[in-house]
């Protein structure tokens, strides 16, 4: 054997070593799956051509990464496995034929063989412990034997059930946790908006959030769970895997309803097709197809090959990422200002499409991720997310390349670029006149969390700003249909349409019509926030930078930005001829704040969730009394609502002695019929 295949099944170690820590520990990826199939692949062969190197500390011998230390270890009873995965019908065929063959050799009767299919959800494995009925841990897979203790996080998932009926007195419930896309994207937005650096895809902010050391802030992550399996269990047997399922759904679990049996590998075939398809419509990612004998006494007779059972594989999709050359960093203006980089690609397929360019998000984002002109990339794009460079791969680095620079004039406007200096990022000054400001403002304006006009989309709002049929987002409320006819592909039908879209949109909310202004770090969640503190756009416009800055999740800077922005005239005006066009300058009298209701100037923190109301309907009852909904607990908190499950809200207010009710005290509350002083223990929550 020659000392170079010794050296290189060393070399591919490490590597893969390091690889797996990033993905696993650090949930930030450094290369595609694909790649690192590859790599991992090719040690596999030399070590089964060279079974003299095999070790036992080899990757190809564990299953992911060992757990991190910050959370207890948790030992699995039955290994959390991992699974072959095969990309073409004669691998399918090939795995079938395995299977087939194997259970002939075991004398075992596989009968009509039925498999099953489930989408293979593109999470972090997790296992659920239920003891008497009760949930009482939740683990990650770790490195398939040993895994970390995640259950206050896991416990703050309203959706999982904390309790179940009719179980048996030990049963471990296996499933994926995942962030939906639309939650990825909004939360990605707002790190974005908040400066910090945004996850590269759903699956790293699934496993990030489940690995907040603070439950709390794991709880603000809407995360999700879909459930497949069970691992092991106490007095109960079940005869086929579509029947644990049934049994999971059945006590409350979420599971696939798109989970399915055939009878032949042909139908298993045309279903991973099926999958295929509506990938992109899905609200989560998927990266295949799990596809499984039902049966769980042929498991048995199959058992396990390493890590990876035999009764068992994936088909994997095509890649969501790809590596490909950045050829170019360009700039663009953003809303407010921001110059916004993105990257020009040599083409690449990705996800089943051809991209060639892909957002790099900010100045800050750029900066760390330390991307240049030249290098190889990663690029991802999954569902209807924009393509993004999730990094780069800095040991492939041609020599002599430089960190890209913001240019040093608009390439909307010409005007010189500035940077403040409290600021990470270079902007247009040029608020009032810039046409590159002024699209991405209708752009926004006109989107799905703001005023929702369908059919003013990207390509209309730029021909019409071209055109000059509107200036500015207030124009909007004065186009006719007959303008519009007369526009090349705009027949009257389209034309009406709009018009309909266009007044219907003067009855949003003014929560949304506050974010459709398009304030500087005023996001959706943030424009909800001021809405609730100010009740009107006058209250807000009048309001000083500290007395901005007393609202939820806003900090002295972006209260600056919001006074200032507010006063400028443009902006002003802007509003001025809205609330002209009947757009909503006000909460609705509803949903108001009483100056005299039973809570008016009471601070009420929900947690945990009640039996018959969301939380927005709670938080409406609150205001409605009067009172102001807050998410944190502190000495100045008055009541906490605590409903099932809740966290670590409910230790702080008990720490701090804050009163804590139950629903009938919430209900008593609202009556009028409480108060902290007189509180009747009775009412506070009986733990
Ligand atoms: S079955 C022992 N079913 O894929 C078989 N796994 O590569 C493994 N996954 O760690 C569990 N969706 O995190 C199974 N419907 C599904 C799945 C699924 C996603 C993940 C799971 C596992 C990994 C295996």
């Amino acid at each position: 054997m020659s000392e170079r295949v010794k050296k290189r099944v060393e070399q591919l170690r490490q590597e893969i070593d390091r690889h797996i820590h990033l993905y696993h520990s650090e949930d930030d990826p450094e290369i595609s799956d694909e790649e690192y199939d590859r790599l991992f692949a090719e040690l596999q062969r030399l070590e089964a051509e060279h079974p003299e190197l095999l070790a036992e500390d080899s990757p190809t011998r564990r299953v992911g990464a060992p757990p991190k230390e910050a959370f207890a270890p948790v030992e699995h009873a039955v290994p959390m496995l991992s699974l072959a995965s095969v990309r073409t019908a004669e691998e399918l065929l090939a795995w079938e034929k395995r299977v087939r063959g194997r259970l002939e050799k075991a004398d075992a009767d596989p009968g009509e063989i039925t498999w099953v299919t489930e989408p293979k959800i593109d999470g972090l494995a997790i296992s659920l412990t239920y003891e008497k009925g009760r949930f009482v841990r939740g683990a990650t897979r770790g490195d398939g034997r040993v895994g970390e203790d995640v259950t206050r996080n896991i416990e703050t998932i309203a959706e999982l059930p904390k309790r179940i009926e009719g179980a048996p007195p030990l049963i471990e419930v296996r499933g994926e946790v995942y962030l939906p896309i639309p939650d990825f994207v909004e939360l990605n937005r707002r790190r974005t908006e908040q400066g910090l650096p945004a996850f590269a895809n759903p699956r790293n902010s699934a496993a990030g959030s489940i690995r907040q050391i603070d439950p709390a802030a794991a709880a603000k992550r809407p995360l999700a769970i879909w459930s497949y399996g069970i691992g092991v269990t106490d007095g109960f047997e079940f005869g086929t895997h579509s029947e644990e399922v049934a049994w999971l759904a059945d006590h409350g679990f979420r599971t696939n309803p798109d989970t399915a049996t055939h009878s032949t590998i042909k139908e298993v075939l045309e279903r991973c097709q099926w999958w295929l398809d509506r990938r992109d419509e899905l609200e989560f990612e998927i990266d295949g197809v799990v596809i499984k004998v039902d049966r769980l006494g042929l498991w048995k007779e199959l058992g396990v090959a390493g890590r990876e059972p035999r009764w068992s594989v994936a088909w994997k999709f095509p890649p969501t990422t790809a590596t490909t050359r950045l050829k170019e960093v360009v700039w663009n203006v953003g809303r407010t200002g921001h110059m916004v980089p993105f990257a020009m690609l040599e083409p690449v397929r990705v996800g089943g499409v051809t991209v060639s360019t892909a957002t790099l998000h900010n100045e800050e984002d750029l900066e760390r991720k330390d991307v240049r002109a030249g290098d190889e990339v990663v690029v991802m794009r999954a569902g209807d997310v924009i393509p993004q460079v999730v990094s780069a791969l800095p040991q492939k680095r041609p020599e002599g390349s430089v960190r890209p620079r913001p240019p040093e004039k608009c390439p909307a406007c010409g005007t010189a670029i500035v940077k403040p200096e409290d600021s990470v990022f270079s902007i247009c000054p040029n608020r009032t006149g810039c046409p590159g400001q002024i699209f991405q403002h209708v752009k926004h304006f006109v989107s799905r969390g703001a005023m929702d006009i369908e059919g003013l989309g990207e390509k209309q709002a730029m021909r019409f700003l071209e055109i000059g049929l509107i200036e500015d987002v207030a124009d909007i409320y004065s186009l006719r249909a007959g303008q519009l006819e007369e526009l090349d592909r705009m027949g009257s039908t389209s034309s009406a349409n709009l018009i309909a879209e266009i007044d219907r949109s003067r009855d949003v909310p003014f929560p949304r019509v506050l974010f459709a202004l398009g304030l500087p770090g005023v996001g959706a969640v943030t424009a909800e926030a001021l809405a609730e503190e100010f009740g009107d756009i006058d209250a807000l416009h009048s309001a000083d930078p500290e007395r901005i800055e007393q609202t939820e999740g806003v900090g002295p800077i972006m209260a600056r930005q919001i006074n200032e922005s507010l006063a400028e005239d443009r902006t002003w005006r802007i509003v001025e001829r809205l609330r002209e066009a009947g757009l909503n300058m006000a909460l609705s009298e509803e949903d108001r704040r009483p100056e005299d209701g039973p809570l008016t100037g009471k601070t009420v923190v929900l947690t945990g969730s009640l039996p018959d109301l969301t939380r927005d309907e709670a938080a409406g009852m609150v205001r409605r009394a009067g009172g102001k909904v807050t998410g944190s607990v502190s000495k100045k908190t008055d009541f906490v609502i605590a409903g099932e499950s809740a966290g670590s809200k409910l230790e702080k207010a008990e720490k701090l002695g804050v009163t804590v009710l139950n629903r009938d005290g919430f209900d008593r509350l609202l009556a009028g019929r409480l108060d902290a002083e007189t509180a009747d223990p009775a009412w506070r929550l009986s733990r």
